[in-house]
């Protein structure tokens, strides 16, 4: 059997290109003891990939060129040499951008698709609601009457964050990147208010938005918008650095004096600002998975996905994006 797969081949200076990828058909082995052979059914395109294609260090290796673009996908087993999995079962694998996948049981999380459609098992209820849920409750602590701000509010972690930090009584606004998303993240996902930070006067709006000032920012862009936000900070507020999007492609403020006054914020405010990578705090919130099954099934948190279809549509998803086209989750689906 001979399975498409991506490969990374080119480092993008800037945004990157197609031509940063590559395409093979690469034989499938069969299954040894422990692993599964799956046929990979949704893939999930992230943010992290842009980082890992610097060679430099960060908290995963970087990408090799040459190397297959690694991912999480929602697959199903076709065969089994691993104990507890077996034919038939529906999967979450480190799967990468290829069709056909052969991992070690070990890496397959079982899931029940009458629960959750492929793509919430990838978003709401996979990493991505994890690292909402996890940033929320570890870092910004959230208590009700509380002020939330999420950045990058319209995408896959910034809407399910607004959304959990609602539901727990804060009053929560987003910042995302265009009209569409503003109205989406308010009459969807119930923010008490969005702004689009591609209109003038992003500060004024955010103190209008904000009349109790900011207590907790779930940050996912960092830069320009981020000092923005950071300037409204009450006393004691809580900074969750969980992505710096709008820093990926090498974008720079060269601003000498931006740190500085940053700095003086955190002194003279008393800020608490923490960067956190999920899979260091996952094992900390047991009652993740299912707390968020509940909150999707009653309708209080609502999963919205952006997906395309077909195995020439991963890299288009991808660069798609991170160039903003997403409301929601960005997946491939590539089978049933
Ligand atoms: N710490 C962790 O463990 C962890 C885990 C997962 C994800 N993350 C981070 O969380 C963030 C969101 O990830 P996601 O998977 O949910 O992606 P996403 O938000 O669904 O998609 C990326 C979004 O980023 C926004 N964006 C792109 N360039 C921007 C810029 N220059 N300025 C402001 N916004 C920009 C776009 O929305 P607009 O139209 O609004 O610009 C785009 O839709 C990323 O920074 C990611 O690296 C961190």
């Amino acid at each position: 059997m001979q399975s498409r797969q991506i490969y990374f081949c080119r480092r993008p200076d800037g945004k990157p290109a197609p031509d940063v990828f590559e395409e093979r058909l690469v034989d499938v082995a069969a299954p040894r003891d422990g692993e599964i052979l799956c046929r990979n059914v949704t893939v999930s395109v992230d943010p992290y990939l842009r980082l890992k294609m610097y060679d430099r260090r960060s908290y995963t290796p970087p990408l090799r060129i040459g190397e297959a673009i690694p991912g999480r996908a929602v697959a199903l087993v076709l065969e089994s040499r691993a104990p507890g999995l077996a034919p038939g079962d529906h999967v979450v694998i480190p799967g990468g951008w290829q069709q056909y996948a052969l991992v070690r049981g070990e890496a397959a999380r079982r899931i029940d698709l009458s629960v959750a459609s492929p793509g919430a098992w990838l978003g709401p209820l996979g990493m991505t609601g994890m690292t909402a849920y996890a940033g929320l409750m570890h870092i910004g602590r959230p208590e009700a009457g509380e002020t939330l701000v999420v950045t990058g509010a319209a995408g896959a972690v910034g809407g399910i964050a607004g959304q959990i930090g609602r539901l727990l009584g804060c009053r929560v606004v987003g910042i995302a990147g265009s009209e569409e998303k503003c109205r989406a993240i308010v009459e969807q996902f119930g923010f008490d208010a969005g702004l689009n930070y591609r209109e003038p006067d992003l500060a004024a709006r955010l103190g209008a938005a904000c009349p109790d000032g900011i207590d907790i920012h779930f940050d996912n862009v960092g830069g320009e918008i981020s000092r923005t936000v950071a300037s409204a900070f009450n006393d004691f507020g809580r900074l969750v650095v969980c992505g710096l999007i709008s820093q990926y492609s090498g974008q720079q403020h060269a601003d000498p004096a931006a740190l500085d006054e940053f700095m003086r914020l955190v002194l003279t405010r008393r800020l608490t600002v923490q960067g956190f990578i999920v899979s260091d705090l996952e094992r900390k919130f047991p009652e993740f998975e299912d707390r968020m099954a509940n909150w999707l099934q009653t309708g209080q948190i609502v999963h919205r996905e952006h997906a395309r279809s077909g195995f020439g549509e991963i890299v288009p998803a991808f660069l798609g994006m991170l160039s903003g086209e997403n409301i929601g989750k960005s997946i491939v689906h590539l089978a049933d």
